[in-house]
């Protein structure tokens, strides 16, 4: 079999997920897809057919990131399949809002159960079967808010500032070895997960605006193209520069740390 290089994408159904997985089968990529959602969703199926049309192979499958069987399942597929991991995205995630004092033990559950330990639990074999490899670059997703507090976004802020420690432990463990270990930190970006009632109520009181649609929304705030997140994401899995740092978190924030 011709040996292509290998990415893995959690929450590679939709959104940037999709964009990183139509980026990668661009540049002559396998790709290994795992998702919440069943391959044969008509979203799912969408992304499979794009990639297959871009020249790539591609391995799909329902894992769930909170599942230790489901995410076993999906790396011994891929390397069964494959035999190699280049690149492993940490993507799949979830939001939700609510102020600290009126937040359930399971919103909070949920959110970091998802985004933190799910990451943690990419990362985990991602780096075992990279170390058998002697080398690969993990690039968790966090957020601009894993560097900033959001007021109603406690769950989310945590998960994914958690995401960063995780980031910079692993990297220490696994540099010397081989690995690169990196995370990306976008500010807003164009998917299906902002584009509810709910997440345009939460940016009206972040922002005083009144915004009536998702589209009003996009139309009067930044927001990142998935285009934009998945170009800093293949420079980040594939570039030379790119592999002279280690434990850092790289920030797509069109200014808004400022
Ligand atoms: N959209 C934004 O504004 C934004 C900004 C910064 C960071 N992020 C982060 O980017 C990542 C991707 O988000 P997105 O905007 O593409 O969201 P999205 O909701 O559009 O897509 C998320 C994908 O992950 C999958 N998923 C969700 N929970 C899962 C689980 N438990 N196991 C497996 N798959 C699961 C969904 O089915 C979906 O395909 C997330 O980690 C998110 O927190 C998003």
């Amino acid at each position: 079999m011709e040996t292509k290089k290998v990415v893995l994408i959690t929450g590679g159904a939709m959104g940037q997920g999709r964009a990183h997985a139509y980026q990668y089968a661009e540049h002559g990529f396998d790709v290994v897809l795992g998702d919440m959602q069943d391959p044969s969703s008509a979203e799912f199926q969408e992304t499979i057919h794009q990639c297959e049309a871009k020249g790539a192979r591609v391995l799909a499958m329902k894992c769930n990131i909170t599942s230790t069987s489901e995410m076993e399942a999906l790396f011994a597929k891929a390397w069964e399949t494959y035999g190699r991991l280049d690149v492993v995205i940490a993507n799949a995630g979830v939001i939700n809002f609510g102020y600290t004092w009126e937040l359930s033990d399971e919103q909070v559950e949920k959110v970091i159960n998802i985004n933190l330990i799910g990451t943690w639990r990419t990362d985990k074999y991602a780096a075992k079967y990279m170390l058998k490899q002697g080398f690969g670059r993990i690039i968790n997703i966090s957020s601009t808010s894993g560097l900033y507090g959001t007021p109603k976004l406690a769950t989310y802020c945590m998960s994914k500032w958690g995401i960063l420690g995780l980031t910079k432990t692993l990297a220490k463990e696994v540099g010397s070895k081989g690995i690169i270990v990196n995370a990306l930190c976008p500010t807003k970006v164009k998917t299906p997960m902002c584009e509810t009632m709910e997440y345009v109520q939460f940016i009206n009181e972040l922002t005083g605006k009144n915004f009536q649609s998702v589209e009003e929304m996009y139309a009067g705030v930044p927001f990142l193209e998935v285009e934009d997140i998945a170009s800093m994401v293949y420079w980040m899995g594939t570039s030379r520069e790119a592999g002279k740092f280690n434990g850092r978190e790289v920030a797509l924030d069109l200014g808004t740390l400022q």
